[in-house]
């Protein structure tokens, strides 16, 4: 073999020891409940109901609704690679087993909440597996640099992924409540179930580890937040703000059309009134443990309300 492709190699990291005593009873708590509320989303969610129930809309709105839940699922599918890493970081830092069991529960619930908005898509009209737009194809790929997870230790890095759980439950909790047809209701509902766990995740995590932080740490935590939400997530995902003049129009016009329809979307100008008031609370959240988070110009700025479609 050649010498440099033994050097790509992965190692598995050393297992031992393996820790089994439980530490944290509040984490074991939720791995309980994610034992006990765990849902199918192949035969729980009636999907004949909702293909025959959308088969006569305009073609044009089954195409956005079609649009909208495929990026739903490539979303959704981001947590997936990000959990796995975090997995073998949890095993190569010998974390107790109540941890590896909520990151093994959080890739599976991610899955399914992946699953669940393909076949959402599909019903409409077909899951696209790759976004038609080339900035979509671009911007995607980069939803998780594992670059800035390794630059904060594993529970802070875990605190911070789950503010961006709290945003995007509070989107999809509108989504849910556009919602006319009653399997995506349904669906929407199941995955906040899920959303609502990860959550609470990251509440536990900022009592018991965030007053532990250095303050160039909390500093550092902040700042990846708001790059995570400001270069990737407001592309197109929690909002259209920052996609390119073309695309955002296009994209707001697709989003506004599922939304008109009852497809379980959001109006592009909703989406950042529901960020913004989102990002209050976060605020209020990490203000106990002293996290700076810059401000998110996009959305908290003077000029934010003009930046959506419907405004332009
Ligand atoms: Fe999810
Ligand atoms: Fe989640």
């Amino acid at each position: 073999m050649d010498a440099s492709m033994l050097e790509e190699v992965v190692q598995n990291p050393n297992p031992y020891p393996i820790v089994a005593a439980l530490a944290y009873d509040d984490v074991w708590q939720l791995c309980l409940q994610a034992r006990t509320l765990a849902w199918d989303a192949a035969v729980d969610i009636d999907w004949a109901a909702l293909r025959e129930a959308t088969a006569g809309l305009p073609q044009e709105v089954r195409e956005a609704g079609a649009e909208w839940w495929s990026l739903r699922a490539w979303m959704e599918h981001g947590a997936v690679p990000y959990g796995a890493e975090r997995m073998r970081q949890a095993v190569f830092e010998h974390l107790p087993f109540e941890i590896k069991q909520h990151v093994a529960n959080f890739m599976v619930e991610e899955l399914r909440h992946h699953e669940a908005s393909f076949r959402i898509a599909d019903a409409l009209g077909g899951y696209q597996a790759v976004p038609r737009s080339d900035y979509f194809q671009m911007i995607i790929p980069k939803y998780h640099d594992e670059r800035d997870e390794k630059a904060m230790s594993f529970y802070a890095g875990m605190a911070v992924n789950t503010l961006f759980e709290q945003l995007s439950g509070e989107l999809l909790t509108a989504r849910y409540r556009n919602a006319r047809f009653e399997p995506i209701r349904q669906a929407c509902k199941l995955i906040l179930r899920d959303e609502a766990r990860h959550v609470l995740f990251g509440k536990i995590l900022m009592r018991r580890f965030f007053d532990g932080l250095t303050a160039e740490e909390k500093e550092l935590l902040g700042k990846k937040f708001a790059k995570k939400l400001r270069g990737s997530l407001l592309n197109g995902v929690y909002s259209v703000v920052n996609l390119p003049p073309d695309e955002r129009r296009r994209s707001a016009r697709a989003r506004t059309l599922a939304a008109e329809y009852g497809l379980g979307a959001t109006h592009p100008d909703e989406e950042v009134q529901i960020i913004a008031d989102a990002l209050k609370v976060i605020r209020e959240d990490v203000a106990p443990h002293a996290v700076p988070i810059p401000i998110i110009p996009e959305i908290e700025g003077p000029d934010a309300a003009k930046r959506t479609l419907a405004a332009e």
